[in-house]
């Protein structure tokens, strides 16, 4: 099958990632919308219209299916897109409820996301069914997002930024972490290394993405092949940039370089 996976910027390679891993043998066009990044400070308006000619143009590519790898955009724009086209199309949000379940009794839990996702009613619900405790707090992180885009995942840019932002909470509280924005992943060991030494435990974090994949291979009826090894230069991938593909090449040692971090910090 051909699937198209789309974020507004790297964030959602993690997401093709897992794929790589769990659904190998399936053809795959990768589309980062690299001319609006960051969603995360848009309007919800302005969201929906990036999002709607990706549709648009993935459709016109043939694809079977469609993976929204962004939690920003699905919470203000996968119900307008299910609407309005007829494809299996896959969405994404903070997993919030693994997080609270896994936090019963060891500590509070953080969402990080962006400030798009954390102003807008889906996480407000789903906070309403699930943190029937109020064991859950609420991070805005945009600065992530802007280091992502330019590979800086560690160095003390990073690390100050991370403890600027926490430094309202009493980090001794926390177990669980939960990477609300498809482009914090990549930041795994700068936010793990802000807790250590701050909480009794280690800090648990948790994304989206192996529960995403699972949630696409059900939708399509598809068998979930899980592989260690993936050759990410061979793998079935077209990666597209706002519309333009990705040329082998310099270019395109980008989103391997990706996946190799990606690799790196898999196992945190
Ligand atoms: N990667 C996206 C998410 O999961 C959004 C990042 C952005 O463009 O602000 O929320």
């Amino acid at each position: 099958m051909k699937i198209g996976i789309f974020d507004s910027g790297i964030g959602g390679v993690s997401v093709l990632n897992e794929a790589l891993h769990k659904l190998p043998n399936e053809n795959y066009i990768f589309y980062a919308d690299v001319d609006h990044v960051p969603y995360g400070l848009k309007t919800p308006e302005e969201i929906i219209g990036f999002t709607d000619s990706i549709v648009q143009e993935l459709l016109s590519q043939g694809v079977d299916a469609l993976v929204i790898a962004c939690n920003t955009a699905t919470s203000v724009a996968a119900d307008y897109l299910r609407d309005k086209y007829d494809i299996p199309i896959i969405g994404m949000e903070p997993a919030v409820k693994p997080a609270v379940e896994a936090s019963k009794s060891s500590g509070r839990v953080l969402v990080m996301a962006t400030p798009v996702t954390i102003r807008e009613n889906k996480l407000r619900s789903l906070l309403q069914k699930v943190d029937t405790d109020h064991m859950v707090d609420l991070l805005p992180m945009p600065g992530l997002v802007r280091f992502a885009e330019s590979e800086t995942f560690d160095g003390p840019e990073v690390e100050a930024y991370i403890d600027e932002q926490l430094a309202i909470f009493d980090r001794s509280l926390y177990s669980e972490v939960v990477l609300g924005c498809t482009h914090f992943n990549y930041f795994k060991p700068a936010i793990k290394a802000a807790f250590d030494g701050a909480t009794k435990q280690t800090i648990e974090m948790i994304d989206g993405n192996v529960g995403t994949i699972k949630h696409l291979a059900e939708r399509l009826g598809l068998e979930i092949n899980e592989t260690s090894f993936v050759n990410f230069a061979d793998a079935n991938v077209t990666y597209l940039e706002s519309g333009r593909i990705v040329p082998d090449g310099r270019p395109k040692d980008k989103y391997n370089r990706l996946h190799l971090r990606l690799e790196e910090v898999r196992a945190f």
